[in-house]
């Protein structure tokens, strides 16, 4: 069947179908071979967008401002200081003024409830850049980056460590389950994720090949995995005064020199970026000097290995939203 995702959403992965999802995939890879031949597309010319980050962002950002402005469209940026959005002018006020002006929402934020609630009321497609749930925007980037080193995502096997109930567990798990890898998430079992949520991936991977396994055994979960994948130990949004738990609960999960040992020779490293692998980073070095540790998720030396295709990922979150803008707004 054809795909057409023209006036649709980008709200989670969960709302896509693997066709769906493949579909993007290709569609990245053709805008990826089209930057690199400086072929221009400019296809999107006359329509407008509009990035709402209630959050901070480099890659998220970027990627839509540049995906933006090579597809030919007009980009505006509001930061949580320059809109009315929450404090004077509810989501679905600021929803449908939106709609009006604007061919395409990206959001950043908190809640998922309020990048629903804008797809709900703007009347245009809505892209979610984060939230403390989900980041389906980055799973397209780690899927491309994936098949472009392995040569194939289905059969992968998959290995999440840390703190695997925020966005970025979510998030894999549902995006492993879709495409057939087989994910675990290696974590202590108070940051499993969400049982219901484990459930449905157990139930979509089952339809597609895949697996859904979670263990707090280190060696375990690393054993003879294709992709050590980590994330920050307390994402945008938690409270300063979680990081000593968090460092005490996740120091066993640091993705270092003994867990890539332990997975298959052939394997690499990936990490969703910002990371703290050393103390080159205002909030890296004040953990250094409070906690007495210089690396945190991830050491440097695996961070700078040859096995670790971090700025790969970086550099393909713009191929894969210009494709996302490109398939829900042309
Ligand atoms: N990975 C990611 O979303 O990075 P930013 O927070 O810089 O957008
Ligand atoms: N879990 C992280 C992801 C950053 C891209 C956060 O929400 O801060």
């Amino acid at each position: 069947m054809p795909v057409n995702l023209r006036g649709r959403s980008y709200l989670k992965l969960l709302d896509y179908t693997p066709a769906e999802i493949r579909y993007l995939l290709e569609l990245s890879k053709d805008f990826k071979r089209m930057k690199r031949t400086g072929t221009p597309h400019r296809y999107l010319e006359g329509k407008n967008i509009v990035l709402l980050f209630e959050k901070t962002s480099t890659r998220t950002r970027c990627s839509f401002e540049v995906a933006g402005r090579d597809l030919g469209l007009g980009v505006t940026y509001l930061d949580p200081g320059s809109s009315q959005m929450g404090k004077k002018e509810s989501i679905a006020d600021t929803a449908r003024v939106l709609g009006r002006m604007y061919d395409g929402i990206e959001y950043r934020g908190f809640s998922q409830k309020t990048v629903e609630d804008l797809a709900k009321y703007s009347g245009v497609p809505v892209w979610n850049g984060l939230t403390d749930e989900f980041h389906p925007t980055q799973m397209l980037a780690d899927i491309l980056t994936i098949e472009e080193h392995f040569g194939y995502s289905k059969g992968i096997r998959f290995t999440y460590m840390g703190d695997a109930r925020n966005n970025m567990g979510n998030s894999l798990m549902v995006v492993c389950a879709k495409l057939g890898l087989h994910f675990t998430a290696c974590a202590p079992k108070e940051l499993f994720p969400a049982p219901e949520l484990v459930a449905e991936c157990e139930k979509i991977a089952a339809e597609t090949g895949g697996s859904v396994r979670l263990t707090e055994d280190v060696a375990e979960g690393t054993r003879d995995a294709d992709v050590l994948y980590t994330d920050i130990w307390v994402s945008m949004g938690e409270p300063d005064e979680v990081w000593e738990t968090r460092i005490n609960l996740l120091k066993p999960y640091q993705v270092n020199a003994a867990a890539m040992a332990n997975a298959k020779p052939t394997a690499v490293f990936m990490h969703c970026l910002p990371s703290f692998h050393d103390t080159n980073t205002t909030i890296g070095a004040e953990i250094a000097k409070k906690y007495g540790i210089t690396e945190m998720e991830v050491t440097d030396q695996v961070f700078e290995s040859k096995q670790s295709l971090v700025f790969d990922e970086a550099e393909n979150r713009m191929h894969t939203i210009k494709a996302v803008i490109y398939a829900t707004l042309a």
